[in-house]
């Protein structure tokens, strides 16, 4: 078993996403246009571009929900329109609006998760257990998610987007509504997918998030990429001290004036 396993281990290739002239309309719009990105297995890639650049409806046809009008996506070396099946087993997805059972409490919302993936009982409390601890919420987990605040709902909805143990986790705009101490709290824990060698694949339309988490960023804007690398050098590459000034000098706006 454990030979099995270390075989398919070494045939997984090394890209964990890759997508080619991938293109979403909506009737006229061009929501996303003839993007093409590789994304490493065990990076954390952001998706850094102001509300409206089309970073939602990237991640929502790499995971499945939407249909690409053109364009190409491997998961793992499968392809979306074949092995979807598959793909979906391997992903985890943390949506941009929370979808929690409000009269549950955090812990039971994780759980039910966890009975949908099919995991054992006692896995399913291991997880848990280990989930909660590893973002101080044990406490929080006990009340019903209706008493939630915003930044709650977000690191509930984020756990159990976890409890499958997937290689690959999407996080779309993980920080929404929380105050600093809370943010910083989800970016440690972000860091430690990366340290358990998962793929993180963040949306965000803050800049120092991006800056902070990404080894790769690629900044979207009208659905198209306009820099891509890893933080360092596009700061390098723009003479720019921060990536507020990448887009800037790329766009003449700035991410948070939106559009
Ligand atoms: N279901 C939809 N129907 C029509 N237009 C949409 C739909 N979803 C998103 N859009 C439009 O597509 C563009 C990209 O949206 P989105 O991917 O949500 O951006 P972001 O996540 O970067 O804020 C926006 O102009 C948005 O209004
Ligand atoms: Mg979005």
């Amino acid at each position: 078993m454990s030979q099995t396993k270390s075989k398919q281990e070494k045939s997984m290739p090394e890209m964990a996403i890759e997508i080619s002239n991938l293109t979403k309309k909506y009737g006229d719009l061009e929501a996303v246009n003839n993007l093409s990105l590789k994304i490493r297995r065990g990076e954390v890639f952001g998706l850094l571009g102001p509300n409206g650049a089309g970073k939602t409806t990237t991640i929502n046809m790499l995971n499945g929900l939407l249909k690409p009008t053109e364009g190409e996506i491997f998961v793992n070396g499968y392809n979306i329109k074949k092995d979807l099946r598959r793909i979906k087993n391997l992903i985890g997805v943390c949506p941009q609006h929370e979808a929690v059972y409000k009269f549950l409490t955090g812990r039971e919302n994780i759980e039910l998760f966890g009975v949908l993936y099919d995991l054992k009982k006692q896995e399913i409390r291991e997880r848990t257990d280990f989930l909660l601890k590893s973002i101080n919420f044990v406490e929080e987990s006990k009340r019903k998610a209706k008493t939630y605040s915003g930044g709650m709902l977000r690191i509930l909805n984020m756990l159990m987007a976890l409890i499958g143990n997937p290689e690959i986790v999407f996080l779309d705009e993980p920080t929404v509504g929380m105050d600093p101490r809370a943010r910083r709290n989800v970016w440690k824990f972000i860091s430690s997918l990366k340290e358990r060698n998962k793929t993180v694949i963040l949306t965000t339309h803050y800049i120092e998030e991006a800056e902070a988490l990404s080894d790769t960023i690629a900044i979207i804007d009208y659905g198209e990429l306009i820099a891509l690398g890893p933080p360092q050098i596009l700061l390098e590459r723009y003479n720019a001290k921060n990536l507020e000034e990448v887009f800037l000098e790329i766009t003449g706006r700035r991410i948070l004036e939106g559009i």
